[in-house]
């Protein structure tokens, strides 16, 4: 790993200097309110930019402040943040919210406080610390992980424990203790738009030259990447209940594996006939007058991989009889199931519906 080749300030300056020309103008950097930039911080976690503008004002409309977003039921929350994905963030929003208006409803202003709400690791303390309070603390979000690796061409695996210690200790030094709030959207910007993982725009970044990786031809290897290891395969069906032009939809229960988003009835292949095993499980309630196969779709999760089979399964009309005893179960029209956060793989499952819907009755 190289030396520093540089003054601890050099960095800084350069990028404040680069922000002025090139920073972007985002919805949330016109405020030093830490409920909005708690709440774009949040969603910026694993989503872009782009995904999260029209979610941060509509999100801001329907629950303006920390009062309004504690108040609301939880399943309010998770229905509002359909499409964003990861929907932990969504339930530890409302924890969070509701936890700081049982303290009295202030924001902590140190990383420490912040770091013990629900869903604020040391990054996001930082960032909140930095941007709504003006406090000198660093971040290390994946852009400025990847930054980092390429300054001091650190070649080690970024997420080892050494490393880890390291770039914490690089981001701190780097970190200004003036003019906080626009280093830290530099720094994020820079990351976002010049030091890209694919094919980065050296020659436009204002830290070239004092970059290692670059001098050392290295920007392209640089973090170091992990080997992808092998994940287990899970074999799934799930069931397209038809009743009446409408079908069988149910929200998970809130705590737990994807807690409060909605699916439709599944079941793991047990048998080498899935459609027995479909008519052995509508056995216990609905009466069933054809089964046929819509599709398959396959999703990969952080510890296994998992294949659908999807199942149009036709009722009687008054076949819709078997409803949950804790009504999680709703029968919708086709139009109604867009609206809904189903769950990532089975909303892989609303494309092989509509294109099976010129020969269906769901409407
Ligand atoms: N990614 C994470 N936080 C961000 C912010 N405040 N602005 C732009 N991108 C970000």
């Amino acid at each position: 790993m190289a030396e520093r080749r540089f003054e601890q300030g050099e960095v800084a300056t350069r990028l404040l200097a680069w922000y002025g020309r090139a920073g972007r103008s985002l919805p949330w950097r016109q405020t030093r309110d830490p409920y909005r930039i708690w709440l774009a911080e949040i969603m910026l976690q694993q989503t872009t930019v782009a995904a999260v503008i029209g979610y941060f004002r509509l999100f801001l409309e329907k629950f303006p402040t920390l009062e309004a977003l504690a108040a609301a039921p939880l399943e309010e929350v998770i229905d509002l943040w359909a499409g964003l994905g990861y929907y932990a963030r969504a339930r530890n929003l409302h924890a969070t919210a509701q936890k700081l208006i049982a303290q009295g409803g202030h924001f902590p202003v140190s990383v420490a406080e912040l770091m013990q709400l629900p869903g604020i690791g040391r990054s996001t303390a930082g960032a909140i610390s930095a941007l709504a309070f003006d406090q000198p603390a660093p971040i290390l979000d994946a852009n400025v992980r990847r930054i980092l690796c390429r300054l001091f061409a650190l070649q080690k695996m970024p997420r080892s424990v050494q490393a880890e210690k390291q770039l914490w200790v690089w981001a701190e030094t780097l970190t200004p203790q003036l003019r906080i709030h626009d280093y830290t959207q530099a720094i994020m910007d820079l990351g976002a738009t010049i030091c890209l993982p694919r094919r980065p725009r050296c020659t436009e970044c204002p830290l070239e030259t004092l970059c290692e990786a670059r001098r050392l031809n290295l920007v392209d290897q640089l973090p170091l990447k992990k080997l992808k290891q092998p994940i287990p395969l899970r074999h799934e069906l799930a069931l397209l209940l038809v009743s009446d032009g409408k079908a069988l939809v149910r929200r998970r229960p809130t705590k737990g594996l994807l807690g409060g988003l909605w699916e439709f009835p599944g079941l793991e292949v047990a048998e080498t006939d899935p459609v027995e095993q479909i008519h052995r499980y509508c056995a216990g309630g609905y009466s069933v007058r054809g089964i046929s196969l819509l599709g398959q779709a396959r999703h990969t999760y952080s510890h296994f991989r998992l294949e659908i089979d999807f199942y149009r399964v036709e009722l009687e009309p008054e076949g819709a009889v078997a409803e949950q005893a804790d009504h999680s179960g709703q029968w919708l029209p086709l139009a109604a199931l867009m609206q809904l956060p189903l769950h990532g793989a089975h909303k892989k499952l609303l494309t092989l519906i509509t294109a099976s819907k010129k020969s269906s009755s769901i409407n």
